[in-house]
């Protein structure tokens, strides 16, 4: 194309080789003896797993080059050639590129069984179309929302092979750390107030920061947001007669939303819980200064067991601040499950000794094609006992929420 130049981070630069290990946060498509191995079941043995990665490509290439080095038969890239902001937390795909393309390309340069490797995968097409043609695969996407929609794509395609979604999770977000903020946690701590706004503060042990009348804290970088942290920042927050506590974090303990409410209004504290977003990772979003920090929605679910069998019911789906919500979206919501895209129940979460992976059994989502959403979902146990079963919506902003619940099958 005369006159088009195209440009990206690094280019020219020296980039680091980071390896970095994937952490795998779902399982797809596996059948329940699959668990744990997913082996590619077109090439059995080799270990292989379709892989649908939510990181910056620079990060995850990187770490897969060991994996992949000499194995790839199809590169396919499609960048997006202006800034990458158009594709955050966007509602609809208009780069997508058609299958049909997708399968000239696919076919002319690759067999079946070969690995095609998309790391711009957008909607997902090149995804969707190497599971159809038998290819092996590899989809990397920096937007959340592209990753889903690309799950949503391949849960469409019948008999769709098991493959993962996995990110470089928090030793990408360590590397950030290293690399923007230098190693001290004290300037993570301060570049996460000042960017939500606030301003740091050093006289308190777990407050970092205040925002008007509000005390901020901060979650660490490498864990989840437990349960005893908040207490511990929201008894400092009572110790100071402040009345309100944001508490910023990059990941939640699961199931602690109703907990710490009930602690804070035992301290007559109003909390709120927000989610640091990946995009503080892309100097580029930073500056246009379109980083928010959405507060945790939450969500209810009610279970019935009679016999073996298990009933699991939506009833609720809250977002505590839909005023960030954009008002061409907020006047087509007519009720709390039109921000329900997806949902998927693990019915036996933690079992197989892969405790911290959500193996996806079941799921109902909207298309564009059918915008209905099941809210029932039932499942068969084999064996009597106690199971934790959970539930992850994603919302129609890509966000993830779960909940967990515990049945007894008797
Ligand atoms: C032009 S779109 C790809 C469209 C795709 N071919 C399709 O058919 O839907 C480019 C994609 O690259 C992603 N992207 C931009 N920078 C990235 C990065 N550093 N790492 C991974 N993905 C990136 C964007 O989120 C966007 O989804």
């Amino acid at each position: 194309m005369p006159g088009v130049r195209l440009e990206w981070d690094g280019k020219t630069a020296d980039v680091p080789r980071l390896r970095l290990p994937l952490q795998v946060v779902e399982t797809a498509n596996a059948s329940r003896a699959d668990r744990g191995t997913l082996s590619y079941d077109r090439n059995p043995g080799d270990g292989w797993r379709n892989k649908l990665i939510w990181g910056d490509n620079l990060h995850v290439l990187a770490s897969l080059a060991d994996e992949l080095a000499g194995q790839v038969d199809l590169i396919y890239i499609d960048p997006p050639f202006d800034s990458r902001q158009d594709y955050i937390e966007r509602l609809g795909y208009d780069t997508q590129k058609p299958e049909a393309l997708l399968e000239r390309i696919i076919k002319s340069s690759s067999d079946e069984g070969s690995i095609v490797l998309d790391c711009f995968v957008g909607s997902g097409t090149t995804a969707a179309v190497a599971e159809k043609l038998q290819r092996r695969w590899v989809a990397v996407d920096i937007g959340r929302f592209a990753i889903h929609t690309t799950r949503k794509r391949l849960l469409d395609i019948p008999r769709c092979a098991p493959f993962i979604v996995a990110n470089l999770g928090r030793y990408e977000r360590q590397a950030w750390q290293h690399a923007t903020t230098g190693p001290q946690v004290k300037a993570y701590l301060d570049f996460v107030v000042q960017l939500y706004g606030a301003s740091p503060t050093e006289e308190f042990q777990h407050l970092h920061g205040t925002k008007g009348r509000r005390m901020v804290h901060v979650g660490a970088i490498d864990a989840a947001v437990s349960f005893a942290e908040i207490k511990e920042a929201l008894d400092e927050a009572a110790s100071v007669g402040q009345p309100g506590l944001d508490v910023l974090g990059w990941e939640f303990e699961m199931g602690l939303h109703e907990l710490v409410q009930e602690e804070a209004r035992a301290r007559g504290i109003d909390l709120r819980l927000r989610r640091i977003p990946r995009e503080v990772m892309d100097p580029r979003v930073v500056e246009s200064g379109e980083v928010v920090f959405h507060e945790l929605a939450y969500l209810e679910v009610a279970t019935t067991v009679r016999k073996r069998s298990l009933t699991v019911t939506l009833t609720d789906f809250i977002l505590p601040n839909p005023d960030l919500v954009p008002a061409s979206v907020r006047n087509k919501i007519s009720g709390w499950a039109d921000y329900v895209d997806y949902w998927a129940v693990d019915f036996t979460y933690g079992i197989g000794g892969h405790g911290d992976t959500f193996h996806n059994q079941w799921q109902s989502y909207r298309t564009r094609a059918d915008r209905r959403l099941e809210r029932t979902a039932i499942h068969d146990y084999e064996e009597t006992g106690n199971y934790t079963v959970l539930v992850k919506v994603v919302d129609i902003f890509g966000n993830d929420t779960t909940t967990a619940v515990e049945v007894s099958v008797t």
